[in-house]
């Protein structure tokens, strides 16, 4: 039972005290999240592992590229140079979490891509932005090619960045990321096609629109958020007058466009903290952390966006009988589960990843 994995997770917790460090994302369920040490959205969990304290593994209860990343920035060298070369262990609870948006660009796809797309335009001018949510090969292509991470929180900030250095864009994995975020920046849709790794030729994807591009968006999505629809935003505001929106930016464009707010996990729960009671909400986000959302703002109404479930399969893997399989296998040092990206590839990751942190 629950009751049990959670006393057997809290005596191994007991034995292993402050080195060990569980982190978990906000769309985990709550009985994962009760053991959580510390929680955030994708851009505050980096940097809990960038700052990473002196624990000897992080336990993440999140997705793969979570824990990648987790690794790459725990290990940097400039932190295995002040603990003796000891590296910290990260140690994903179920190796099947991975994320749908994150499969849907793998490198060689974008290898083939870009090469491609220098066949039409100087690709020394277009800067590479991947979404955290990647592999860490796409990461390292980035920061191989002058190009960067972003999150949802920073993702407006990092193409400034990028605009600053560069005439145009190829951002990945997300289209839906990557357009919000452009709309927002005097950027037009005309001026944004749509890269689909699936097109034989290059052809296919228009050179006349690779040329006039700013942004050249990767067809990816997150198969969770291109559930909400635009009639779900007009249904709320039809039968409940003076509801707010509130969506993530991975949602669709024609849901962003209908929105009063729209942000990283982080903004979603502190737009809701900080409004007065009585508010009411409809928010297109995961369900697990609408739902925690209800249950600890009673003085709100607050409402889940779709009229079906859009809950991430994937984060849902994780689970207390995961949590505790590897948690005790911790304790047997029959470490399960352990993400360690290559030397290589955690290198060149780690070049993208800083000059995202490094944006204030
Ligand atoms: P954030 O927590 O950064 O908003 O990301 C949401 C998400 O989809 C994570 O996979
Ligand atoms: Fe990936 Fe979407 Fe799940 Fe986030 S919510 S992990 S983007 S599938």
């Amino acid at each position: 039972s629950n009751t049990e994995l959670s006393q057997r997770i809290d005596a191994v917790r007991q034995q292993l005290g402050d080195s060990l460090l569980i982190l978990g994302h906000h769309y985990q369920q709550d009985e994962v999240i009760e053991h959580s040490d510390l929680r955030g959205d994708s851009y505050q969990l980096s940097q809990m592992a960038a700052e990473s304290p002196a624990c000897k593994t992080i336990v993440f209860c999140g997705v793969h590229f979570m824990a990648e990343t987790a690794d790459i920035l725990a290990n940097r060298p400039e932190k295995l140079a002040q603990r003796d070369g000891q590296r910290v262990q990260v140690i994903l609870p179920d190796l099947a979490a991975g994320c749908s948006m994150a499969d849907m660009a793998a490198i060689d796809q974008v290898e083939t891509a870009w090469a491609d797309m220098g066949e039409v335009i100087d690709t020394d001018s277009v800067i590479p932005v991947t979404y955290i949510n990647s592999a860490a090969s796409l990461k390292a292509f980035c920061g191989k090619h002058g190009g960067i991470v972003c999150t949802s929180s920073n993702a407006r900030a990092v193409l400034e960045w990028a605009f600053e250095r560069g005439q145009r864009v190829f951002f990945f994995p997300d289209q839906h990321l990557g357009r919000n975020t452009a709309l927002t920046m005097d950027i037009t849709n005309d001026q944004m096609p749509v890269w689909d790794p699936y097109e034989q030729e290059l052809g296919g994807n228009d050179e006349q629109a690779i040329r006039d591009s700013r942004v050249i968006l990767w067809k990816g999505h997150c198969s969770v958020h291109q559930m909400f629809r635009p009639e779900h935003v007009d249904a709320f505001r039809k039968n409940h007058p003076g509801i707010k929106i509130l969506v993530h930016p991975e949602c669709p464009q024609n849901v962003n466009d209908l929105a009063d707010v729209s942000g990283s996990t982080g903004k979603i729960i502190n737009t809701v903290k900080a409004s007065p009671p009585g508010t009411k909400w409809a928010i297109g986000t995961e369900l697990h952390l609408v739902n925690r959302l209800k249950q600890e703002h009673p003085e709100q109404e607050i409402h889940f966006l779709s009229p079906v479930i859009c809950m991430c399969a994937t984060m849902y893997r994780i689970d207390l009988a995961h949590l505790c399989w590897c948690l005790e296998n911790l304790v047997a040092q029959e470490n399960v589960n352990v993400i360690e990206v290559d030397e290589e590839t955690s290198r060149w990751s780690l070049v993208a990843l800083e000059r995202m942190l490094a944006i204030k």
